[in-house]
């Protein structure tokens, strides 16, 4: 059968890897959450002291880093390895989201991640979401969606998310963090977070999980 590459971009906790992971399943495509990686060198750049702005020690870094996705029958969608190790659930503590967008700034760490995420992609067939998947990753992906939501309702969606592993988050520390990354992803250098020309916008505000998939799936069947 004929497959496509699907792009889901856009600002932080819109709902992009929910509605990503739904339509893969649904399509028996590929989902890869293109955040996770950023997530994880972050965390191996952390726990290393590892200092982004010198390139060197960020080259040397990136020598030493291998990440891999591996399905997880149980939550249905794929965990992320670092050397070996699945660092899914440590990749979202708020202090990995404190530091990503600046070292997901930075040139080499870009390089690193888009190489291995157009392999990915080769074969089609694959839904992968982030912040420059339809500008930069897959320019000639066949669907582009680029997800926008509330402000108000992304704080509060993330909240839960959070609050579920530490009581102790509070929700000015989300939304400070949230308003904080769609800064730093919107206007750095390379590759800044932006809608494609192309893309078509889906604001999920006020649509249920069942609602979006039926728009995803109808702009998948228009271009198969
Ligand atoms: O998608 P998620 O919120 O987990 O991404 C975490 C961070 O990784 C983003 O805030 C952004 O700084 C970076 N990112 C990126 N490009 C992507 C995906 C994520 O720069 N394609």
């Amino acid at each position: 059968a004929h497959k496509i590459i699907v792009t889901i971009d856009g600002f932080s906790s819109c709902g992009k890897s929910t509605l990503a992971k739904q339509l893969a399943r649904e399509l028996n495509y590929v989902f890869i959450d293109s955040g996770a990686m950023y997530r994880a060198i972050t965390l191996y750049f952390l726990r290393n002291h590892v200092n982004h702005e010198k390139s060197a020690e960020v080259k040397k870094a990136l020598h030493n880093i291998e990440l891999w996705f591996e399905f997880n029958e149980r939550s249905g969608r794929s965990d992320i390895y670092l050397n070996g190790e699945n660092v899914e659930a440590l990749i979202r503590d708020l202090l990995v989201s404190e530091h990503v967008s600046a070292i997901a700034a930075v040139k080499e760490v870009r390089e690193f991640a888009v190489d291995q995420q157009q392999k990915m992609g080769e074969k089609k067939g694959i839904v992968m979401d982030g912040r420059d998947i339809g500008t930069t990753v897959f320019p000639d992906a066949e669907l582009k969606i680029f997800m926008t939501a509330d402000p108000a309702v992304r704080v509060e969606r993330r909240f839960k998310e959070l609050f579920e592993r530490n009581p102790d988050i509070t929700l000015d520390e989300v939304r400070i963090n949230l308003e904080m990354r769609d800064y730093m992803d919107s206007n750095r250098e390379i590759s800044p977070l932006r809608k494609a020309d192309d893309a078509l916008v889906l604001d999920n505000s006020n649509l249920t999980m069942e609602e979006q998939l039926k728009v995803a799936h109808k702009w998948v069947k228009e271009r198969l």
